[in-house]
């Protein structure tokens, strides 16, 4: 499984690299790439490939999509570091976008970044129907903005320090996580133009999203900064409401395994087909970093 991620992440990073070096150059471009390139999984990338494989997509045609989605996900983290929200210093093993190149530097790279994955997806090089096109930006929108991403983050930072539901901890976590991971898992779906799968993978994809995140906040609960490369124990120093601050460490692991045997049986129907897929599953919850 790590060889395939590693490929995958390479396979991105190249067509990544290719594709900002025919940007004109601005001063922005050093930070952009900062925040996007070096050190990240790509596992939202593998999980397209993943799907792709059952629905038998083209791997480039993934790859091109993946690079929009790596896009806005290096966005998200390097706003989500900010003083403003979980004012962070150490992400991948390095320093923060903006304490190298100081704030302001900051949020107008992760505003390019977000722009520039739709640059990406309506360009030329991505060479599929345009009808197709504008539905998957159409999707990738709603999955970023305030009705996933951005509104997830909203929850999560107003959330702080206050008692909040199971319910609502899980619609905050599959909003600012899993509607990017549910936009990965569509994408084969709808280049397939298989319908009828349509809500199966919309469902399947916020569930990942979710496995993943809780993963994430056990991840920060137990382990080490040189291992992860951000700092951990920081949920609890702000007061996140996580799955963890409310029913403990135990039963949250328990709860990611009972979700994950879930996720297994609704890929059950794909067989073989699903088998990288599977893989990814088993790493999400594996995972130290
Ligand atoms: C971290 O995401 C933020 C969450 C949504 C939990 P990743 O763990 O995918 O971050 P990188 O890209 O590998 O650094
Ligand atoms: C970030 O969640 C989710 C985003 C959508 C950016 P976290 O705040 O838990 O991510 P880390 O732990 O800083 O990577
Ligand atoms: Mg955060
Ligand atoms: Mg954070
Ligand atoms: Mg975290």
């Amino acid at each position: 499984m790590k060889k395939k991620l590693s490929k995958v992440a390479k396979d991105i990073n190249n067509y990544l690299k290719i594709f900002l070096k025919k940007q004109s150059n601005s001063g922005l471009l050093l930070s952009m790439k900062y925040g996007l390139l070096p050190g990240g999984k790509k596992i939202r990338s593998k999980l397209l490939v993943d799907v792709g494989k059952i629905f038998n997509i083209k791997y480039k045609t993934l790859i091109k999509i993946g690079a929009a989605v790596e896009c806005i996900h290096a966005y998200s983290l390097i706003h989500d570091d900010l003083p403003c929200m979980d004012d962070d210093n150490i992400r991948r093993g390095k320093l923060t976008t903006h304490k190298k190149f100081g704030e302001s530097t900051a949020i107008l790279a992760g505003n390019s970044l977000l722009t520039i994955s739709f640059e990406i997806l309506s360009s030329p090089e991505l060479n599929i129907q345009s009808n197709l096109k504008i539905k998957i930006i159409n999707l990738i929108s709603k999955c970023a903005g305030h009705t996933g991403v951005a509104g997830g983050q909203y929850l999560d930072l107003n959330y702080e320090k206050k008692n909040v539901t199971r319910n609502k901890i899980i619609e905050m976590q599959r909003k600012k996580t899993g509607m990017l991971f549910q936009f990965c898992c569509l994408i084969p779906v709808l280049l397939s133009k298989k319908k009828q799968h349509f809500s199966r993978f919309a469902n399947i994809g916020l569930d990942i999203g979710l496995l993943f995140q809780i993963t994430d906040d056990l991840i920060d609960h137990k382990g080490t900064e040189k291992k992860v490369g951000k700092k951990t124990r920081k949920d609890k120093k702000k007061g996140k409401a996580t799955l963890i601050s409310l029913l403990g460490y135990k039963n949250t692991i328990n709860y990611s395994l009972l979700l994950k045997n879930n996720i297994f049986k609704k890929v059950g129907i794909f067989k073989n087909k699903a088998n990288d897929l599977k893989e990814t599953l088993d790493f999400v919850v594996s995972r130290d970093k």
